[in-house]
């Protein structure tokens, strides 16, 4: 029987640190669910020391994630380790992640300590951790750079100490594959305790070798996978989840392994977290890509015709890829929206079927015929709605001409106060909107990006708008959907506006909770 590798997701930690605009919790959840859905083992929700809202976040997701287990990052501190236990306490089974730099560079430029002091350190900090849990994973921060000696003396202490899973992560993507294989192979040969743990691998992909290394240490008996969605994460990222889940089930023979991955729910996952984190998917992207599996020479095309395999190593079924269905339209029942929604993976509880139905019926009437897409983005939008936010668009007007100055003009809910604003002064009817919006909520904001593009295909598409503000010292990312553009960009605003708002009120609670 092939043995099993654990698949170790930390696109909320390792991902979500390199992003532009951190995520709301909102949108942390909505990840969690989706990791969740596709059967990864661990997720690694956060580094709780390191905000009050990457604290709160980890608090809310260890009440929600049942089926995968929660992990989170401290250093080998104790006030880290305490925050750690303290924001996932609501979760029946979590791991503590504890790293250390180990490298001669980290520990000589960075901890200005020796080697024997990050020992102690180490060892001191897993007995600490051990209060709170069993679950115990020791990371050797920089190990693609450790001496080989000193990494087998920490391994074998550590796993001493009681790690039951020791991470040997290449932190700044050096290694190359036979260089990172023999590192995972001197530790299963010179480490006496190392079959007391399992063995997991973390790397990052600055020369393009993140999964090449990942797969190397497998054949060397590494048993845990540590990586991102769509390969997010510090600089070049981490290695591809999604990408080394389908080589390993397509080697699974050759590497006598398997994973517990749903792989049907690769293509989606992927897809909500490119969206959800505000980070385009390249078209020629391995697996999740646009082009992953369209032929465009003309042999190739014969061949495929002829057949699939002639030039596809993996049907793209297989990841969930399903061609677009034309059989939703205004005369389909509720029924006939929930049945669509469950077959594209969607539970129950995912989405407000009332709303969804009566926002369905008005888009089939704009559109005739509704897509998957739309669909989706129906129930993206709906989740937004279901929330019951603080600011809400009620009505917009606008006008613009050629050569000539925009106005808008706004009523927009804060709370319950009605708040009406005009803006005339502006160069484009996206601007003279934004002027109105800001005026009525009175955060002082800079706008660092707009995007707009279409989510889907033909002119009908609806407009998807993504933005990044700044408030403060921090940025926010907010979405708008809508069929018409404008709309589309006062969402993405009111998105942000309301991003803000709860991140205020989380900063006075703590205010309070400090006095
Ligand atoms: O890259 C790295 O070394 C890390 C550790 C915290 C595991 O992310
Ligand atoms: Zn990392």
């Amino acid at each position: 029987m092939n043995q099993k590798v654990i698949i170790f997701d930390t696109t909320l930690r390792d991902g979500e640190q390199a992003l532009q605009a951190s995520l709301s919790i909102n949108k942390k959840i909505q990840i969690a669910r989706a990791l969740e859905r596709l059967g990864v083992d661990i997720i690694e929700v956060g580094f709780p020391i390191s905000s009050p809202g990457d604290y709160n976040s980890i608090k809310m997701i260890a009440k929600e994630i049942k089926d995968s287990k929660i992990c989170s990052l401290a250093r080998c501190l104790k006030g880290d380790i305490d925050i750690a236990a303290k924001a996932m306490k609501k979760s029946l089974n979590f791991r503590i992640h504890l790293f250390l730099g180990t490298s001669a560079l980290h520990i000589q430029s960075k901890l200005k300590k020796s080697f024997s002091e990050i020992v102690e350190m180490m060892l001191n900090s897993i007995k600490y951790a051990k209060k709170y849990t069993n679950d115990i994973e020791f990371s050797c921060e920089d190990a693609g750079r450790t001496s080989l000696n000193n990494l087998c003396y920490i391994v074998e202490k550590a796993i001493q100490a009681g790690a039951n899973t020791i991470n040997i992560p290449d932190t700044v993507g050096y290694t190359i594959p036979t260089q990172f294989k023999n590192i995972i192979q001197t530790l299963f040969e010179k480490v006496p305790n190392i079959h007391k743990s399992i063995i997991s691998v973390h790397c990052h992909n600055d020369l393009g070798m993140a999964v090449g290394n990942s797969i190397s240490a497998i054949e060397a008996g590494a048993r845990q996978i540590e990586g991102t969605i769509n390969g997010l994460g510090e600089r070049a990222g981490n290695t591809a989840l999604e990408e080394i889940i389908m080589a390993l089930e397509i080697h699974k023979n050759r590497l006598g392994v398997m994973t517990q991955i749903k792989h049907k729910e690769i293509y989606r996952t992927s897809k909500i977290i490119s969206h959800l984190c505000n980070t385009p998917i390249a078209i020629n992207k391995s697996i999740v890509g646009k082009n992953a599996f369209s032929h465009s020479s003309g042999i190739h095309q014969d061949g495929v015709l002829k057949n699939r395999e002639n030039y596809e190593i993996l049907n793209p079924i297989k990841i969930g890829v399903k061609n677009s269905q034309l059989n939703l339209t205004s005369r389909s029942g509720r029924a006939a929206i929930k049945y669509r929604m469950k077959e594209m993976g969607y539970l129950e509880h995912d989405y407000n079927l009332d709303i969804l139905y009566i926002d369905f019926l008005k888009l089939a009437d704009k559109k005739g015929q509704i897509f998957d897409y739309d669909l989706e983005a129906l129930a993206f939008i709906n989740q937004q709605q279901v929330k019951k936010e603080y600011f809400k668009l009620e009505y917009f007007h606008i006008e613009s001409k050629l050569s000539g100055l925009a106005t808008a003009s706004i009523v927009l809910l804060c709370g319950t106060q009605i708040n009406i604003q005009k803006s005339t002064t502006s160069n484009g009817p996206v601007d003279a909107l934004y002027h109105a919006l800001n005026k009525a909520t009175l955060y002082s904001i800079i706008l660092k990006k707009f995007h707009l593009e279409a989510n889907g295909e033909g002119k009908d598409a609806l407009g998807k708008v993504d933005i990044v503000v700044k408030y403060k010292t921090r940025n926010f990312h907010g979405i708008g959907l809508a069929t018409d553009i404008i709309e589309a960009s006062a969402q993405a605003l009111i998105n942000v506006f309301n991003d803000i708002w709860k991140s205020c009120q989380v900063g006075k609670q703590l205010g309070k909770l400090n006095k």
